[in-house]
């Protein structure tokens, strides 16, 4: 493998740092550089390099890119939906003015590959709710969709226009045991976990039947190292890929964790967020990435929930 040196800005979210401990094991701690503007994680801390980084600021993010001989950036610094309903300036200014910053910097330094993460928010009520296609109306209502939408044309933008190898999925609702969600309208499939276990009952802030496209965080980062590691020739979609794993409804997980705790008890006390879900997809197909990279996710419902129950229980502080 040709020596890479990878940054990875917002690498103590909840994706970056799974993303950046298996990048790690990959391309070796020394050559993984972590960035946030937080402090950093204290699962990453031990494991390789940190740098305290503003991807706002672009001046200082061309230095690091330079000073440490960068060959890829995977930038996960983002506002998520809910959030970015709440300040959707700030929202729009973080999700484009980033991606910009870094897409320039890249083409710049001729910088081998970039990564940046699209969602399922980039569709909305007209889009289909099943089996929502790689291509089809596309008619966000959400700021974070509008600002996803917007950055996948970039991508194709930079990709044309400047040969950029800029490379995106289309994540769906991540679950994870390591490192929290940052505000996005999925939280609730990895709240409940945490609930089930400390109190045996947890209020969800969607209705019971409200079904989302979800994914188990293995597969995500599977699927994030997949692809970034295919063949260009293989790589047809500049804007972002569908990815896929499973679809269910708040009274489906709970059904599922009941199998294990038979005694926990759900509320259901909808706020504004069931309006963001509602107007998603409940599922997602994504052919195009199984026929163009061989996408194939291993977690289903009750194989996630297994290894979330698991994973939590062994923790220390649950
Ligand atoms: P997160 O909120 O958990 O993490 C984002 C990180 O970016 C945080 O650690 C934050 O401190 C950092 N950050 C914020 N502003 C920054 C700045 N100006 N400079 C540097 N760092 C900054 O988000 P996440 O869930 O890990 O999501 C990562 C990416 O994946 C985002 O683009 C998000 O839209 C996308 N995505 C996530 C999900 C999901 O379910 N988690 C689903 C679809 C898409
Ligand atoms: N999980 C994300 C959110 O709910 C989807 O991009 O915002």
């Amino acid at each position: 493998m040709a020596k890479e040196k990878i940054l990875v800005i917002g690498a103590s979210g909840q994706i970056g740092v799974e993303l950046t401990l298996a990048l790690r094991k990959i391309y070796g701690n020394q050559n993984v550089i972590a960035s946030d503007l937080r402090e950093q994680n204290p699962l990453l801390e031990g494991t390789g390099p940190y740098v305290s980084l503003d991807v706002m600021n672009k001046e200082m993010l061309h230095v690091q890119v330079i000073r440490q001989n960068i060959t890829q950036v995977y930038l996960l610094a983002a506002i998520l939906s809910a959030t970015g309903e709440k300040n959707p300036n700030l929202a729009w200014h973080l999700n484009m003015q980033g991606l910009l910053n870094v897409l320039d910097i890249a083409r710049e330094e001729k910088l081998n590959k970039i990564y940046w993460p699209s969602s399922i928010a980039v569709f909305g009520p007209t889009s289909p709710k099943q089996n929502c296609p790689q291509q089809t109306i596309i008619e966000p209502t959400t700021v974070y969709g509008i600002s996803k939408y917007a950055g996948e044309f970039w991508c194709n933008y930079y990709h044309q226009r400047y040969g950029v190898d800029v490379r995106s999925l289309r994540y769906p609702g991540l679950i994870s045991y390591k490192s929290a969600p940052g505000g996005g309208t999925t939280d609730y499939a990895v709240e409940i976990f945490h609930e089930a276990l400390e109190h045996h009952a947890y209020q969800c802030f969607l209705e019971e039947d409200t079904y989302l496209p979800m994914m188990y965080m293995p597969d995500a980062i599977r699927a994030t190292i997949e692809l970034m590691e295919a063949p260009k020739e293989n790589i047809g979609i500049r804007t972002s890929y569908n990815i896929g794993a499973m679809s269910f409804s708040p009274k489906e997980i709970a059904t599922a964790i009941q199998q294990h705790i038979p005694d926990f008890r759900m509320l259901y006390k909808p706020d504004s967020r069931q309006s963001i879900a509602n107007s998603w997809p409940q599922s997602i197909d994504d052919s195009v990435a199984q026929q163009h990279w061989q996408w194939k996710p291993e977690y289903d419902l009750e194989a996630m929930v297994t290894d979330m129950l698991k994973n939590l229980k062994a923790k220390p502080n649950i």
